[in-house]
């Protein structure tokens, strides 16, 4: 089984995401083959979640605050998130980290928070560009993965890591995606790293201008257990052919 999540940013508004979710609602995929799951902007996460609901297309939320309620304006706990009948919330997405300066401690207490009221976390590393060509994407990593997981208690919620090289990550659809291969040895690394602080098995997605058409060359790999997708999961024609092409794997 494998993986295909779509993230729809800020990309879709209400009426937008209710009219993706309603057209997903008419496809029917292999649950044994594929599980799909999108991750739709707050407002339009409770109707998204009704009109998916008779389907088996999960719900998650991009972000969420790390405390369940009180005096933080403008923040949605992971406990409205559950209430909403999400399974998943993306935790330490690049844009999170690198736009709204979230920092790994940040992090840490938001994976806490979806810990705390039994959902999924799929938590998001990846290097940027400037890593990169310092020769830092190991460090960096590392680095994500301590911070994230050291002591860490998962319950049995599970978790569900994505790796997304930041300079991959495309802009309305124009990007550079990373090599396969080096995704590979990406998650080989993450795999390796991970074992120091869980003994349970975490799915590993990769994420990263990800389009039907690449998207066998990274499943191909058994270190990719499935992909985060941005700008393909826009649109049902795109974010379906890609949903098919894993399914026909
Ligand atoms: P793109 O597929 O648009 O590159 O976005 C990837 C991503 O950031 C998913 O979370």
């Amino acid at each position: 089984m494998k993986f295909v999540f779509g993230n729809w940013k800020m990309y879709l508004d209400f009426d937008e995401s209710l009219v993706l979710a309603n057209q997903l609602a008419t496809e029917s995929y292999n649950s044994n083959k594929v599980e799909v799951a999108v991750f739709p902007n707050y407002l339009a996460i409770t109707d998204v979640e009704m009109s998916l609901r008779d389907t088996s297309i999960r719900i998650g939320a991009q972000n969420c605050a790390w405390v369940p309620k009180g005096a933080y304006t403008g923040a949605i706990s992971a406990e409205m998130l559950r209430s909403a009948n999400c399974d998943y919330v993306l935790v330490g997405h690049s844009e999170r980290r690198y736009v709204f300066g979230e920092t790994d401690s940040d992090v840490r207490k938001k994976l806490e928070a979806v810990l705390d009221v039994g959902l999924t976390p799929v938590l998001c590393v990846g290097e940027t560009k400037k890593d990169r060509e310092e020769g830092k994407t190991e460090y960096r990593l590392k680095k994500q993965l301590m911070k994230a997981l050291d002591g860490i208690n998962l319950y049995s919620n599970g978790l569900i890591i994505a790796y997304e090289p930041v300079w991959a990550i495309s802009n309305a659809g124009v990007g550079e995606p990373c090599d396969p291969e080096d995704a590979n040895e990406a998650h080989e690394l993450i795999d390796l790293e991970i074992k120091q602080y869980l003994d349970i098995d975490v799915p590993l997605l990769y994420g990263g201008s990800v389009t039907a058409n690449n998207v066998l060359s990274y499943l191909a790999h058994d270190s990719v257990d499935g992909v985060l997708v941005g700008s393909a999961a826009r649109k049902i024609e795109t974010f379906s052919n890609l949903i098919r092409t894993v399914e026909s794997m």
